[in-house]
């Protein structure tokens, strides 16, 4: 990621609380190549890391104040007593860094002075791109890095996902923080959900003469809105009902077939087949068949539309559109309802943008926004 992030934060740390910050840390937000409603069922996730993310520009306090301003939410810094952050204290954009301390002193670190965090980004909001993991993991970095505390990487992610489960009460799995910690440049990373053990495979698109593209939708969603948990209980539902802890040791389709609720079954059989999806991508990206990934792409796609149930119609748009104009593949991103869809698409992709723009017009939507990702590095302090 780049080092240009650095200078702006700086200047917006000074201009928030004046002078110069101890240091700048930044997170990215994520892409997912395959593995989409996994993780929560103790699965198997490929995402990797954006070029984009939350940059935090930090110091440590002596008056344990925890404040927080963020260059995108104009306004006074969000002040705190650390000793009093505690779930519902705040809520808005500062609950998710608020959170990240909450959940670090819950687990027994010690930030007893405070902080001063000023926070800037460059990805999208709500776009699918895991904005809120990146502010989350940026903090959580700031405040270890701030309080020499040498935590684990792996233990951050978890930290952070605590922080937006518990803390701000979103339901969410633990591929975003982990995908926005763990990633390497050029290589997208295999995470065992249950296990935690992950890999890094190399993830090189230009290589092949291919580029990854982001389609940024415009349609908004929330994971707060209660489909996502929604499907959330479906699985726990139907791993009860095939005598499995989780839909993860749940292998055979002949088993799900049996299962008298249709419902049920469309959202078991899209957790097998997709687990089953994530090691075909691996399989092909170890040897070197990133074209082979279009045909994983268009099949996950498929089983999200039609027996997850949480595409949306900008999304099957854009996948059409897409494969029509030559796409080797595309699929929808990320939870659901809204967001940003993933097209593998020859480097020269002008084509496949022109015909999803096309498509867009046609039905009077207003025009998506293209973005390249390119599998970056993961979360590093900068300053
Ligand atoms: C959201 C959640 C993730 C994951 C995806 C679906 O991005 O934050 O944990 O469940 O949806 O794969």
């Amino acid at each position: 990621m780049s080092d240009a992030a650095a200078g702006p934060a700086e200047r917006w740390f000074g201009d928030c609380f004046g002078g110069q910050p101890d240091g700048v840390w930044r997170a990215p937000g994520r892409a997912n190549l395959i593995g989409e409603h996994t993780d929560y069922n103790q699965g198997w996730v490929l995402p990797f890391a954006l070029d984009l993310g939350v940059t935090v520009a930090a110091s440590r306090r002596d008056d344990g104040v925890l404040a927080i301003c963020s260059r995108q939410a104009p306004g006074a810094p969000v002040e705190l007593p650390m000793a009093s952050v505690a779930p519902g204290a705040v809520t808005g954009w500062a609950a998710y860094p608020a959170g990240v301390a909450w959940a670090l002193r819950k687990a027994g670190h010690r930030l007893a002075g405070g902080a001063s965090l000023a926070v800037d980004s460059d990805l999208p909001q709500g776009a699918g791109l895991s904005s809120s993991a990146a502010l989350e993991c940026a903090t959580a970095l700031a405040l270890a890095g701030l309080y020499g505390l040498d935590l684990p990487r792996r233990e951050l992610a978890t930290l952070a996902w605590r922080a937006e489960n518990d803390f701000v009460g979103v339901p969410s799995g633990i591929m975003d923080q982990s995908a926005s910690l763990l990633c390497k440049a050029g290589h997208a990373l295999l995470l065992d959900c249950r296990t935690g053990e992950t890999a890094d495979v190399p993830l090189d698109p230009a290589g092949a003469g291919l580029a990854l593209v982001l389609v940024d939708t415009g349609a908004r969603h929330t994971l707060g809105d209660g489909r996502y948990a929604e499907r959330r209980s479906e699985c726990e539902r139907a791993a009860a009902l095939l005598g499995a802890g989780s839909l993860r040791d749940v292998t055979s389709l002949a088993a799900v077939a049996g299962l008298a609720d249709p419902v049920l079954r469309r959202r078991a059989r899209h957790v097998i087949t997709e687990n089953r999806r994530v090691n075909e991508a691996v399989v092909l990206l170890s040897g070197g068949d990133m074209a082979g990934v279009g045909a994983v792409l268009r099949a996950s796609h498929v089983s999200l539309r039609d027996d997850f149930e949480v595409s949306w119609p900008e999304a099957d748009v854009a996948v059409d559109a897409a494969a029509a104009a030559g796409a080797l593949g595309a699929r929808m991103m990320g939870g659901g309802f809204g967001g940003s869809a993933l097209a593998l698409v020859p480097a020269e992709q002008r084509t496949v943008s022109a015909a999803i723009t096309a498509e867009f017009a046609r039905r009077g939507w207003p025009p998506p926004v293209f973005l390249q990702a390119v599998p970056s590095a993961g979360a590093l302090r900068l300053r």
